[in-house]
């Protein structure tokens, strides 16, 4: 125990394993051995410990990640509060007393901050190269689906046709800017609370940038209050896993109804689907399903920290150690389903064949036709008004576009020639759109090789 000198009895057994954060927070155990040893440099570089000391100190801290590295010592949750009275505890039996003064100055409230802003950095860049390999994912099917149509669809009914490769890109935006929240999350995390002690600082004269810079944090947080009471960074950490699986999920819906036969458009692959036991012909969209639903779990994680957090008066409350297994899981959970789904996206074969014959004609080329009848001078409402009657007509006729004639269309109005017919063509019905942003083929080819650059940029600056 790292305190005691007040009590008369040791902690209950069954308190010690209810308050024991050890199981989880040896998470932390690179970054507490890294703190520990800028502190002790810190404290030697100001004078509060000699050189010799410091030495000592890190040396052993040194031992400690060996021992720990090579499976020879596991720090033991029936003995320790957490990894960093674990730690310190291991310390003092390796070097004796003196371990008794790395703790100068700082309290576990300002190291265990440090500590999980340190692994909130680390989990970000890993998590952005992860949406980077998705995307790259994305991309490639996009590159190869520029011309392939499929239908766009609004409340889940048709829309208008769109191609897999604008699709696909509407999915790359969004996972665009999970990467912009992750990176607001780092720059959250990256301010140091090391130097705050329990609540209010030092008498000790630490000097708190010797140890930013030693842990590569970009500021130092400026109230030490509220830096070892501030959970927001995780807060935030999680909320960039909540919008993400978001996303994720979506994706794996579409998948899911995708490869429905009534569907047709996607098959995944063997190594991502999985059978029935009972019936010989299924192949199941598992990895999607179970995407789609862990999402349920990371966003009870984001509301799990929230309510933990909400009534708390500062400054640290023991409450807080509540914090770290919701941002641990939904680590885990986010960044293996950015995984799969990039390996899964990547076995998936697109086939449009059977919507090709069908969408010809297809109601949901309506808007082209109304855009027509706009470029002739009537009034937009008026051709919404004009083609629905066309349509009223087609289904009258138990037919679509495709079975209507110019005749057909000038007993509705006098103003069509056979130009307007070329709207039922789906052919062509890409190259149509001319605004920025649309799916006309070369926008799209366009924005995919500016993607590619983007993704460049931001792997290499991380
Ligand atoms: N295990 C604690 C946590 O994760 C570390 C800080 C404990 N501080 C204290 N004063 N008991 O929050």
């Amino acid at each position: 125990m790292l305190w005691g000198g007040r009590f008369s009895e040791k902690i209950d057994d069954k308190a010690l394993e209810f308050s024991s954060s050890l199981s989880y927070d040896i998470a932390l155990f690179d970054e507490d051995i890294k703190i520990s040893i800028a502190h002790a440099k810190m404290l030697s570089e100001t004078g509060i410990i000699s050189a010799a000391e410091f030495d000592i100190i890190s040396k052993g801290l040194l031992t400690i990640k060996q021992e720990r590295d090579s499976g020879k010592w596991t720090p033991d949750p029936a003995k320790s509060e957490d990894i960093h009275s674990a730690i310190e505890e291991k310390l003092k039996e390796i070097i004796g007393p003196l371990a008794g003064k790395l703790h100068s100055g700082r309290s576990r409230n300002d190291q265990v901050a440090t500590g999980f802003r340190m692994w909130v950095k680390k989990s970000c860049l890993q998590l952005i190269s992860e949406i980077c390999n998705l995307q790259n994912t994305m991309l490639a099917i996009a590159e190869e689906n520029t011309e392939t149509v499929i239908p766009g669809y609004t409340h889940l009914q048709r829309a208008q046709p769109v191609s897999l490769a604008f699709h696909f890109l509407a999915y790359a935006e969004m996972l665009k800017r999970d990467v912009d929240r992750i990176k607001f999350t780092f720059s959250q995390a990256d301010k140091m609370p090391l130097g705050s002690g329990a609540i209010a600082g030092s008498t000790l004269p630490l000097n708190r940038e010797v140890t930013k810079k030693e842990l590569d944090f970009a500021s130092v947080t400026e109230n030490a209050m509220d830096s070892i009471s501030d959970r927001d960074f995780a807060l935030d950490f999680l909320n960039s896993c909540v919008i993400g699986m978001m996303h994720l999920s979506r994706l794996s819906e579409e998948l899911i109804i995708w490869s429905s036969a009534e569907w047709g458009l996607a098959k995944i692959g063997d190594k991502f689907t999985t059978g029935s036991s009972l019936m010989p012909q299924k192949k199941n969209p598992d990895i999607a399903e179970l995407i789609r639903g862990k999402s349920g779990r990371v966003y009870g994680n984001y509301i799990s920290l929230a309510t933990t957090m909400k009534g708390l008066p500062l400054s640290y409350n023991r409450d807080m150690q509540e914090d770290k297994e919701p941002v641990f899981d939904s680590f885990n959970t986010y960044s293996n389903s950015l995984v799969l789904m990039s390996g899964m996206l990547a076995t998936v074969k697109f086939d449009n064949s059977a919507y090709l014959e069908e969408m010809d004609g297809d109601f949901s080329l309506s808007t082209d036709l109304a855009d027509w009848l706009v470029l002739k001078g009537i009034p937009f409402r008026d051709a919404h008004h004009i083609v629905g009657k066309v349509v009223k007509l087609a289904e009258e006729k138990n037919t679509n576009f495709k079975g209507l004639d110019l005749n057909d269309l000038k007993s509705i109005n006098a103003v069509f020639d056979k130009t307007a017919l070329d709207c039922f063509k789906l052919s062509g019905c890409l190259q149509r759109k001319v605004t920025y942003g649309s799916p006309n083929i070369n926008f799209i080819k366009k924005r995919i090789e500016d993607f590619k650059k983007e993704l460049n940029n931001y792997q290499m600056h991380d």
